[in-house]
């Protein structure tokens, strides 16, 4: 295989390894948003991906699939538990998200992540072109940037950072505060989904590395005393919404909205929750509000349904096993207070499903129930938006998802305000149908004029004029 012109590094590779029905085994390509806004750059440029293919002890050839040329980095059973589910999962997302658990800090997880970030930037040198581009994603391959700059000065990195970036008061935890900064600074290009990530990211380097930042650029010295110029700032990320109002359209879909009502018993009002069962999704709030609407009685088991997809994830990290009991004991307490033979408060799953079947939810939702405790962006708020092609339906946002910063026309809430979030649960069920319009079209307009490909559009942009001011500064010295 010749080398790629452009490398996307990520955690995991952007298909799913499938069982068929006769045991044979195939990929599938993964459903998220990343993936699909990739696709045609990736073909444009004969791109290669390099990535985990999900599975501890998988060892496959590279391989093409889609017009795409996949490089999958194999992980032992102790680099998925100590890599994956403890630094990644364990460490860096709980103090990330502002410590909602408890980071635990252990060095034989943080030897296995530089390890395994090696392994990554190493894959990353092999597959790129001379003077090539690489793409990083996401808090899991932090040490990256640097050590690929390390093996390979020609290339242009950037590095995408999904996840919100912390306040230094919190990120000063880390005890490998240092080395983490120094691994980012290591790319051209740095992203984040807010302004105040990319704020909290420049104060660290400068009350950390005590380097010189000026506006989005950061001044990094070199061994030789010369100097080089990384770039941070904002890039909020999206979604394919054409795609998302495409599946809206069809007739299939609208059908299966109408079947899910009624199954339901066709209620006044359905609510919707859709999340990854994670800790920082604020669905134990979002439940306390619900279920003390109806113990008040503002709020009929005969009028309202809550549906709750929690999908499973990262089932092996203690912080999720409990979080997964504690949901479920809440749902069953609430379920057995309030309903009735004929009725249900809410209708819970943990389960993940085909956008498809996402969509016809979207499409049977009165309202959508947002309420993260910290989130980079939360691309579900869009998702929502982006399917309510008929401009009804209301979306309940929290202000600590990166989609709040867009999204000024949600209803906003403060998840830990429990009274703040049951008056603005009751807001939205009883909007009148103008001023759901009124919002709901202000939604869209941002959420499809700023669609993925946009997002992907703008970063790459970014690295091209990142390499052509670096071209020109090292002509004028
Ligand atoms: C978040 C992260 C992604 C991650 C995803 C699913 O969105 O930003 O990097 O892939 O969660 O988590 P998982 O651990 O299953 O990859």
């Amino acid at each position: 295989m010749p080398q790629a012109d452009l490398v996307v590094v990520a955690n995991r590779l952007p298909v799913d390894r499938v069982t068929g029905p006769d045991g044979e085994q195939a990929w599938r390509r993964s459903p998220g948003g990343l993936v699909t806004a990739l696709e045609p750059v990736m073909r444009q440029n004969h791109g290669a991906w390099v990535g985990w293919p999900g599975q501890a002890d998988l060892e496959v050839e590279p391989f093409d699939f889609e017009g795409t040329h996949l490089v999958p980095v194999s992980l032992s059973a102790d680099d998925v538990e100590l890599y994956y589910e403890g630094f990644s999962n364990d460490t860096i997302w709980p103090l990330y998200h502002d410590v909602i658990a408890e980071p635990r800090y252990s060095r034989l997880w943080w030897d296995a992540y530089v390890r395994v970030n090696r392994r990554f930037a190493g894959a990353a040198a092999s597959a790129v072109a001379y003077n090539g581009t690489v793409w990083v994603q996401d808090y899991q391959l932090q040490l990256v940037p640097k050590m690929l700059r390390e093996l390979r000065p020609d290339l242009t990195i950037g590095y995408f950072h999904h996840i919100p970036f912390p306040a230094y008061g919190l990120y000063s935890q880390l005890p490998w505060r240092r080395q983490v900064l120094e691994g980012l600074l290591g790319a051209d290009v740095i992203g984040f989904q807010r302004v105040a990530d990319a704020g909290n990211f420049a104060r660290a380097v400068r009350r950390q590395l005590r380097f010189e930042t000026k506006a989005s650029g950061i001044t990094v010295p070199l061994a030789d005393g010369s100097t080089r110029v990384a770039r941070a700032r904002a890039f909020p990320i999206s979604i394919d919404a054409s795609s998302y109002i495409e599946l809206a359209h069809r007739p299939e879909v609208r059908a299966r909205a109408a079947e899910i009502r009624a199954s339901l018993g066709n209620p006044r009002k359905i609510l919707l929750g859709v999340d990854r069962l994670d800790y920082t999704k604020g669905i134990g709030h979002r439940l306390k509000a619900y279920g003390e609407l109806l113990a008040e009685g503002r709020l009929k088991v005969e009028d309202v349904t809550l549906v709750q997809v929690a999908s499973p994830s990262r089932e092996r990290v203690e912080a999720y096993m409990q979080l997964r009991d504690e949901i479920e004991l809440t749902v069953s307490r609430i379920n057995g207070d309030v309903d009735t033979m004929g009725h249900s408060a809410i209708r819970y799953l943990h389960q993940g499903y085909p956008r498809e079947e996402m969509v016809a939810l979207f499409l049977a939702a009165d309202v959508m129930l947002v309420t993260a405790l910290r989130d980079g962006m939360n691309l579900v708020a869009k998702e929502y938006v982006a399917t309510r092609t008929d401009n009804r339906g209301v979306l309940v946002l929290s202000e600590f998802t990166g989609a709040s910063d867009e999204m000024g026309s949600a209803i906003r809430i403060n998840p830990h305000d429990i009274e703040g979030l049951k008056d603005s649960i009751m807001r939205a069920v009883e909007m009148p149908g103008a001023e759901q319009g009124r919002r709901m079209r202000a939604l869209r307009r941002r959420v499809l004029e700023h669609d993925v490909e946009a997002w992907s559009r703008e970063f790459l942009q970014a690295m091209a004029r990142a390499r052509r001011e670096d071209a020109n500064s090292e002509t004028a010295t």
